[in-house]
């Protein structure tokens, strides 16, 4: 955390401030929000995963009022109301009577349509922040109601599981209506690979492909898979979580825009990954492993080899399973 005191009190907040100039006062967060890997096969809409990297970082000053974006990294619109970011901070400081604007400078790590939850940490990121930077005092729910709306507005969808993952890092599961979390520290061996093509998928499109009716069968055996995945992340068992992660509702209709996924899945399995899945609704793929067996950076040169075998561009993270958005 940073801060600079001014002349005056922090006008919505009760943080303490000094005179250290004759300047306005400037009051100044730094947050660094996570990319998260959402459905993990078999878990749409419900599982996600916080990644160790790529990570955006987002900085935060108060300002005389109104909400101002200026961005670098890939980019994304810097009008507030088109921007994710700048969308959740107006409803916060509206919704909370905060009496002074928001400047969020964001370095976008997390490339847009990529399926790592780009707009999502940029949402979790502006709720997260405007609450530390006004001392909200909100609470974790109320931080993920705001990036919620945020990922509704924007994606057309009220799907919650990269924001949860996002804020609460690790692993979690979500339930809707109301909207609970259930956070879950992973496995200690637990590592990811994961493969970004040199393609954009927009989930709002990647969601429209997908049936309104499921045939019974496919959700008992998805619906077994799910719960062994939970057991497999509590107990620390790779076998459960090699169970766990297989797909047969979503992954079959998506997987085709994703150049060579089986290939990109058979590499996996074979090289030792414990499941291989579409990241959100894609174009990433991600390769969770037992780092006993091959570590995610192993997984990932996996990957991109068979990328590099056809000649095709792409980007590859591989770590530990991350943290929650936090104060740098
Ligand atoms: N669960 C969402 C989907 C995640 O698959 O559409 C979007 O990243």
């Amino acid at each position: 955390m940073e801060k600079y005191h001014g002349k005056d009190l922090c006008k919505a907040c009760t943080r303490e401030a000094f005179y250290l100039s004759p300047t306005e006062v400037i009051n100044v967060i730094k947050v660094v929000s996570p990319a998260t890997s959402a459905n993990l096969g078999s878990g749409f809409d419900v599982f996600g995963l916080a990644l160790s990297s790529p990570a955006d970082e987002m900085r935060f000053r108060e300002i005389e009022d109104g909400v101002r974006i200026k961005v670098r990294g890939y980019p994304v619109p810097e009008s507030s109301e088109e921007n994710i970011a700048g969308y959740v901070a107006s409803r916060v400081l509206s919704a909370k009577g905060v009496e002074a604007g928001v400047e969020i400078s964001i370095n976008k790590k997390i490339r847009p349509k990529s399926g790592l939850g780009s707009s999502a940490a940029s949402a979790v990121g502006a709720a997260y922040g405007v609450n530390e930077l006004f001392n909200l005092e909100m609470s974790r729910e109320e931080i993920l109601h705001f990036a919620l709306m945020g990922e509704k507005y924007f994606s057309g969808a009220e799907h919650a599981d990269n924001i949860a993952a996002c804020l609460y890092g690790g692993f979690t599961c979500v339930s809707y209506y109301p909207l609970k979390v259930l956070s879950i520290t992973p496995p200690e061996f637990l590592e990811y690979a994961v493969l970004l093509p040199e393609v954009e998928v927009e989930t709002r499109s990647a969601r429209a492909m997908l049936p309104e009716k499921v045939p019974l069968a496919s959700h008992v055996r998805n619906l077994a898979n799910a719960a062994f995945l939970v057991a497999g992340m509590l107990r620390g068992d790779g076998n459960a979580i090699r169970t766990g992660i297989r797909d047969e509702i979503i992954t079959p209709l998506r997987k085709n825009y994703i150049p060579h996924f089986e290939e990109l899945s058979s590499a996996a399995i074979k090289a030792g990954a414990l499941g291989f899945a579409i990241s959100g609704s894609g174009p990433a793929c991600i390769a969770l492993c037992d780092s006993s067996k091959i570590a995610g950076e192993g997984m990932a040169g996996v990957l991109s080899e068979v990328y590099q075998k056809h000649g095709l561009e792409c980007t590859t993270y591989a770590g530990k399973v991350g943290v929650g958005c936090s104060v740098k």
